[in-house]
Parts: structure tokens; C-alpha cells; sequence
């Protein structure tokens, strides 16, 4: 059986990951190895906790100890990095913490990598090995001419602690690659949705407050633009990669599906009044202009096209079935919405299994 090491496996993406693994590929041992921080929990994984081909680890990618004895128990034989703090607001009340995690951890991860897999880089590249790290499209920026797209080949220029954070994280990969000849990959997503998202992201927050009677905050005058793509769809593009994926090459994932922040808002205010019964036109009311985010891109829009040309991936899902699948899970789920805004299982999985 291979053991595959899945970082951040309890968060919304890595949660959504791990199933896919433990599903599809039974002989593969899946190992999830997360913090569980306020943004990680393992309700996320209900289905799948008793699985034969599964065990969670509770640790820290900044414990540089913890992962090479982790490294040194079990021969390893791919890596998906997936553990960060990942929200761009805390980024800028907090940008050390994202050096810490998303830097330190990643060159943390690489290290034990790399001293576990030292005779196979020797001896032939470590062919057999893969540390697939999952990034961002905000390491590109933002982009200002409607008709321009993120390519693979975009400079970098991260313009948030959180991006320039994940930019950082993605050029030590590619420093191990080229020094270490580690065999890595590495792919750069746009904005995911869907089931499990920690109501501090924009759609989640939006979907709670509606059900909560509060208002919407809506940054400066909601015209920044997003590219929404199904967390599912992600996690599909990541098995896809993980499998197929030239050692040392980047893929963009993307949605083809780009939105502006009121416009979005507004398609939910319609879907919530529906699904709540309300009267159409309630939850728009709810609407409030607040202070920008500072630094706030403009425009994020993904060519993914040498993700379709070479591996043959395209998002799966129209957006109104996502949004609809969405809201639906929120809606049944409200007990979870509830238990992560005020640390609950946080609480709970404290005394399970320690700070
Ligand atoms: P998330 O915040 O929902 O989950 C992050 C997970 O990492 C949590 O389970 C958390 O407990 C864990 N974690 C945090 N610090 C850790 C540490 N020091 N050690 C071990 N585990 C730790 O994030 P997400 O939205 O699922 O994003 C996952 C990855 O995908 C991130 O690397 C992010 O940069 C990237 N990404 C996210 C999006 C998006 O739209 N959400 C898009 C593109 C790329
Ligand atoms: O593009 C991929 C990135 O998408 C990921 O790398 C990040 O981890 C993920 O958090 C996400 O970043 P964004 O900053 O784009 O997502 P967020 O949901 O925070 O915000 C989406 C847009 O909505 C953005 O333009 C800011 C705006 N916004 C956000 C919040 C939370 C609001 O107008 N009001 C809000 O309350």
C-alpha cells in the first residue's frame, strides 16, 4: 500500500481531498496531517474516519522535529501540501503568522522530504517520489485589462501577506526542484466554494448572515471580481495532477467563471429569499457597503487551458447547481455553521487530542 501525505486535510479544500483519496483509491493509505486550527476540523471527515485506508495526525507543519520523525515512521510515498492559513483578512491584521505557517511550514515539509527521500534524489531523481504543493492564483496579482488572463507564465507580484506568503512557499519548491532535484508539482487555484467553507470567506459569510437576519458587508463598492470554481472540481483537478502531472511543472485551476462581489451577492440574496421563503427582494436589504480591504485586487481571472490540453481537466459544475448544492448543504448543516463560529469543536477536539 503507498502512503500519501495529505497536509491541512481537515480544512474546507484538504477535507474535500482526503474523501477523494480515501475513496477512489483503496489501495492508497491516506495520512492527514493537520493542526486542527480554528479554520481545520475533523466533522469535516465524519464519512470517512473509519475507513481502513485513512488515519488522521494531529500535528504542526512548524514543528521541524515532529515532521522528520513523522517522515522517519512511514515511507512516504507523495506529499499534497495543503495546510495554510489561508484567509487574506487575517493576512493583514496578522502577517507574521503566514510567514510562519506558509513559509516556515512548507520549507519544514520540504526538509523532511528531502532527508526521507535522500538516496532515491541521489540515485535517479526520486522518480517514484511527488511533493505536489497547492497554491494560489493571488501569487499573480491582479489583473486590470478585462480581456487578460493568469497563464502559467504570469510574473509573480502577490500584493496581500497572504499571497506573498504563498508566493514565497511556491518559489522554495521550485528552489528544491532545481537544487535538491526533489520532484515536485505545483498548481495555482482560483476561488473554491462549496460545502465545508469557514463562514469568514466571502459566499459562506454571506449564506450565514442571510439565515442570521445580519448584514452583508460588502467591501468598497463590490465591484472586485472573482473566479468561482467547485471545491469537488478542485479536488479533481489535484487527483488528476498528483497522477498525471510533469515533475517540476505548474497548472492553473480555474473556473472559467468570473464574478463581481455585488453580483454574487446579489444571485445569493435571490437563491436565500427562495429557499427561506421570504419575499424576494428581503435579503438584498440586508446589503452593507463597508470599508475596502486595503490592497484589495481587482480582478482575478485563470487560463487554465494547459490543465485541459495536457491533462484533460475541466471544471465539471455550472455555477447556479454549485451555488444551489451549496446553500443546500448550509441549510441542513446549520448545527456545523453554529459549532465552528463559536470554536466548539475546536473545544471538543482540544480535549480529544491536546493543544
Ligand atoms: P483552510 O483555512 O480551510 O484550511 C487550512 C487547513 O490547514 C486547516 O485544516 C488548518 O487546521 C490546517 N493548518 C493550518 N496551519 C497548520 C499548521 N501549522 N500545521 C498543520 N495544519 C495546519 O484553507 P483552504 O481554503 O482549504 O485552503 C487550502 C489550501 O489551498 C491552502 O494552501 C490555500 O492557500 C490553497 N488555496 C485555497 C483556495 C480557496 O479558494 N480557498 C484557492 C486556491 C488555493
Ligand atoms: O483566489 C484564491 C483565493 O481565494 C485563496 O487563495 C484564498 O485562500 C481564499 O480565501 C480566496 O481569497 P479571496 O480574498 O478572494 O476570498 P474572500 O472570500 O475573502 O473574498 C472574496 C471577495 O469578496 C474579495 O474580493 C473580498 C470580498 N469580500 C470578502 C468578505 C469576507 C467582501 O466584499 N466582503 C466580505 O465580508
Amino acid at each position: 500500500m503507498k502512503k500519501i501525505l495529505i497536509t491541512g486535510g481537515a480544512g474546507f479544500i484538504g477535507s474535500h481531498v482526503v474523501r477523494r483519496f480515501v475513496n477512489q483509491y483503496p489501495d492508497y493509505h491516506v495520512f492527514n496531517l493537520d493542526a486542527l486550527t480554528y479554520a481545520g476540523n475533523l466533522e469535516n471527515l465524519r464519512d470517512v474516519e473509519d475507513a481502513s485506508n485513512y488515519t488522521f495526525v494531529k500535528g504542526d507543519i512548524t514543528d521541524a522535529a515532529f515532521l522528520d520523525a513523522l517522515f522517519a515512521e512511514h515511507d512516504f510515498h507523495g506529499v499534497i501540501h495543503l495546510a495554510a492559513e489561508s484567509h487574506v483578512d487575517r493576512s493583514i491584521s496578522d502577517p507574521l503568522a503566514f510567514v510562519v505557517t506558509n513559509v516556515l511550514g512548507t520549507v519544514n515539509l520540504l526538509n523532511a522530504a528531502r532527508k526521507a527521500w535522500k538516496g532515491d534524489l541521489e540515485n535517479h531523481g526520486a522518480t517514484n517520489r511527488l511533493f505536489y504543493h497547492v497554491s494560489t492564483d493571488e501569487v499573480y496579482g491582479e489583473l486590470h485589462d478585462p480581456n487578460e488572463f493568469f497563464l502559467e507564465t504570469t510574473r509573480y507580484d502577490p500584493r496581500s501577506p497572504y499571497s506573498a506568503s504563498k508566493a514565497s512557499s511556491d518559489h522554495f519548491v521550485r528552489a528544491y526542484h532545481s537544487t535538491y532535484k526533489m520532484p515536485v508539482v505545483i498548481s495555482n487555484c482560483s476561488n473554491n466554494y462549496g460545502p465545508n467553507h469557514f463562514p469568514e470567506k466571502l459566499i459562506p459569510l454571506m449564506i450565514h448572515n442571510i439565515m442570521q437576519n445580519k448584514p452583508l458587508p460588502v467591501y468598497g463598492e463590490g465591484e472586485n471580481v472573482r473566479d468561482w470554481l467547485y471545491v469537488e472540481d478542485h479536488a479533481r483537478a489535484i487527483d488528476v495532477i498528483f497522477h498525471k502531472g510533469r515533475r517540476g511543472e505548474t497548472y492553473n485551476i480555474g473556473g472559467h467563471n468570473e464574478w463581481k462581489n455585488l453580483d454574487l451577492v446579489l444571485l445569493l440574496c435571490k437563491i436565500m429569499d427562495e429557499k427561506l421563503g421570504r419575499p424576494q427582494g428581503t435579503s438584498e436589504q440586508l446589503i452593507t457597503y463597508v470599508t475596502d480591504r486595503a490592497g484589495h485586487d481587482l480582478r482575478y481571472a485563470i487560463d487554465a487551458t494547459r490543465l485541459k490540453t495536457e491533462l484533460g481537466w475541466e471544471p465539471s459544475l455550472q455555477f447556479a447547481e454549485g451555488l444551489e448544492k451549496t446553500v443546500d448543504w448550509y441549510l441542513t448543516n446549520q448545527e456545523w455553521l453554529t459549532n465552528v463560529t463559536s470554536g466548539n469543536y475546536q473545544k471538543y477536539y482540544e480535549e480529544m487530542y491536546g493543544n
